[in-house]
């Protein structure tokens, strides 16, 4: 009786550890997944606790190589961030540094991109204002889950909710790295199809002060990009414009993939040759190195003559909005806080909106609209808005605030220069009143226009 019982107990448990080994062994057949004796145990908890996250680092490319839970969340006793959890020490926080074990080439071309440098924007003007004009909860949810935070600890060694969740891009992580690779390899596939998508770079480059995603999207590239979508190849390995897909070309395409003639690049940063995002913008240093580059990406699908002369538009575009709204505003606004009449930056005043508004949203979105093919931008969101508010809203709060005099002053040294304003300074030409009726009569008929 007892001896048979025992040996049922221990048949029963050899019965269950044979079928247990079998179903696991199948699984790892099944997806070829290796794993570290550390790792079982994490997944043995989290497979409970957390099983969408483990099915998904399951499904990844790194669960095929033996890249598990321990060996990206592994930590020294006493490290930045380190955590004692269930016997084990681990960071929650995974760094570009935890990637640098197998990744260097990418860490190194991300660590020296803007991209790892986007936390780094707390004395600007757009902090001011998030930070005193808004609020600091704004901060928290708004512009760093985009720019990136500064993770911290609680007392207890758990993350300080006032800091994470954040993967914004410049995250500055405990152990001192700069940057999130998960910004776009969204945890825990890591997928570089994923990735390669559009929306990927979408979730921070939109809304009215740089709509890259809504540009791209109404350009004839995004277009594109919808109707082939099948056609794209994102799941390849190799993924080079030309010879492994044709269609289209998206964000990664233009800013980071591969040509034949060159590699990837995590600078993003690489193949720009203008700044459009300060009120005036510049050319960058080795301007035309950059600009070769980009170029080889679109002598992919395009000639050259159609290319150059694709810049020489964008060139010129960049150029006029520069003289003709951008450099006049910025020096008048200057002389105004030069001569007392205007305090810089105070956001109790208008003007202070007018022209920042005028450069880091509508100033922006025409030169982006421009550079890529996104004509709504460049004009109805654009320059229209751009001139609008430069005629209607800038010039007369700069009367207000200067007085006749000083404005007569200002407008005969930054404004009658420029032939570009006459009609401003002498109003529209009889002819072209003359003109402009014409065109509405023999269009609409009738009375429409005068
Ligand atoms: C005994 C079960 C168990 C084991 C073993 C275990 N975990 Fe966990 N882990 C949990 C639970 C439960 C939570 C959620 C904590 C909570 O909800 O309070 C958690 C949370 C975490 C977190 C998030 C912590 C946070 O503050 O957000 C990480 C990262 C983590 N585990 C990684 C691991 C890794 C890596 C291993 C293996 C080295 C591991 N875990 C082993 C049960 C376990
Ligand atoms: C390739 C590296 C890598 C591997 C492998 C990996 N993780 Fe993570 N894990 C990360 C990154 C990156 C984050 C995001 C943390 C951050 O913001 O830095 C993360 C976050 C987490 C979190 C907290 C996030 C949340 O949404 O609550 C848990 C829990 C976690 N990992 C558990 C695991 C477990 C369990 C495994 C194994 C099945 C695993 N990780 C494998 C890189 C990895
Ligand atoms: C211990 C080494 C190791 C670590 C640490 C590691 N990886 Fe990987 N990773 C690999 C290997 C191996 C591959 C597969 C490469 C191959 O097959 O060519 C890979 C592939 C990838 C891919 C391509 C996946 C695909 O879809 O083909 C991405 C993206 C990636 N890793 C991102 C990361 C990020 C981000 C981190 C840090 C959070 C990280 N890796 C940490 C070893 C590692
Ligand atoms: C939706 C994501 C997102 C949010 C929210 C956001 N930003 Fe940005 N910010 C960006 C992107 C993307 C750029 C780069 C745009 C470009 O290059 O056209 C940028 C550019 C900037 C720049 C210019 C950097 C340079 O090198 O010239 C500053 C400064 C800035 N943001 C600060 C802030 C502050 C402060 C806040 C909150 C008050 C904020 N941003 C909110 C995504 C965001
Ligand atoms: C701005 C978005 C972005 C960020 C941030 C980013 N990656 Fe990538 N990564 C991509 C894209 C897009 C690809 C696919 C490129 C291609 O194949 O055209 C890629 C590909 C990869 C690959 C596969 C390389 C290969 O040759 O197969 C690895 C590995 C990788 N990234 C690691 C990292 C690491 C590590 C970090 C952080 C230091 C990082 N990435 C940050 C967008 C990003
Ligand atoms: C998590 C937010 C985020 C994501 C995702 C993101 N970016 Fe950015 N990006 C930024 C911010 C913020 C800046 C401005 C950084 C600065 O100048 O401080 C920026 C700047 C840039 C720049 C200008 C670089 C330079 O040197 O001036 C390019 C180009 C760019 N991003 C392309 C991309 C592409 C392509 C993707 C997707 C594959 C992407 N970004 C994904 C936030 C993001
Ligand atoms: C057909 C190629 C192409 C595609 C697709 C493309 N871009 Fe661009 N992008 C450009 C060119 C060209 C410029 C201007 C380069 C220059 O100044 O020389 C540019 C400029 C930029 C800048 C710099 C803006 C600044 O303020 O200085 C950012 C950021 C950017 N692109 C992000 C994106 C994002 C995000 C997407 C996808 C939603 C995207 N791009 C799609 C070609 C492309
Ligand atoms: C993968 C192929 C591909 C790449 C790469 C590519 N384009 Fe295109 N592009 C196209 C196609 C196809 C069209 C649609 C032509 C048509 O109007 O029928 C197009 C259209 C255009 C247009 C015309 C827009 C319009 O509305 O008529 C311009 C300008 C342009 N591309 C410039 C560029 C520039 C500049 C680059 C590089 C920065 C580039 N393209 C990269 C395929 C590509």
């Amino acid at each position: 009786m007892k001896a048979k019982s025992v040996f049922m107990i221990l048949a029963t448990v050899f019965f269950s550890i044979a079928l247990s080994l079998m179903a696991a062994t199948s699984e790892a057949a099944k997806t070829k997944v290796k794993v570290s004796k550390e790792a079982q145990t994490c997944i043995g908890c989290h497979e409970a606790q957390s099983p969408s996250l483990v099915q998904e680092w399951r499904l990844s490319r790194h669960a095929t190589k033996g890249v598990d839970c321990y060996t990206c969340h592994k930590s020294a006793k006493g490290a930045p961030g380190a955590l004692e959890h269930n016997g084990y020490t681990i960071h929650v926080l995974v760094s570009p540094k935890d990637c640098n074990q197998c990744h260097p080439k990418e860490v190194k071309e991300m660590t020296e991109s803007h991209h790892a440098q986007a936390q780094d924007v707390l004395n600007s003007l757009d902090n001011y204002l998030g930070e005193v004009v808004g609020g600091p909860e704004a901060v928290t949810v708004g512009c760093r889950q985009c720019h990136g935070g500064v993770p911290k600890f609680l007392a207890n060694g758990q993350l300080d909710p006032m800091t994470w969740p954040n993967t914004g891009i410049g995250r500055i992580n405990p152990d001192g790295s700069h940057g999130s690779c998960t910004a776009c390899h969204t945890r825990h596939a890591f997928s570089k199809a994923q990735a390669r998508e559009p929306q990927t770079c979408g979730k921070c480059h939109l809304g009215p002060d740089h709509p890259q995603i809504e540009i791209y999207q109404e350009s004839k590239h995004g277009i594109l990009y919808e109707a082939n979508k099948g056609r794209m190849n994102m799941n390849k390995d190799s993924w080079v414009v030309g010879k492994d897909y044709t269609a289209a070309p998206t964000c990664a395409t233009c800013h980071m993939g591969a040509t034949p003639n060159q590699p990837v690049t995590h600078d993003v940063g690489a193949r720009i040759s203008w700044t459009l995002r300060p009120p005036i913008s510049k050319k960058l240093e080795n301007a035309d190195q950059r600009r070769a580059r980009m170029k080889d990406v679109c002598s992919s699908c395009h000639s050259a003559p159609f290319v150059d002369n694709f810049y020489t538009q964008y060139d010129n575009f960049v150029n006029f909005y520069n003289n003709k709204f951008a450099i006049p505003a910025t020096q008048i606004r200057q002389a105004l806080i030069d001569k007392g009449k205007l305090k810089a930056n105070d956001y109790s005043n208008k003007l202070e909106w007018t022209y920042f508004e005028m450069w880091h949203h509508e100033g922006r979105r025409a030169r982006h609209g421009a550079a890529m093919m996104g004509p709504d931008y460049a004009w109805w969101h654009g320059i229209y808005e751009v001139a609008k508010n430069f005629y209607t809203e800038f010039l007369p709060e700069v009367k207000e605030a200067a007085g006749p005099e000083l404005y007569a002053e200002l407008t005969k040294k930054y404004i009658e220069p420029n032939e570009r304003h006459d009609w401003y300074i002498n109003g529209i030409s009889k002819e072209q009143l003359q003109n402009i009726q014409k065109f509405y009569n023999q269009r609409y008929g009738g009375e429409t226009a005068k």
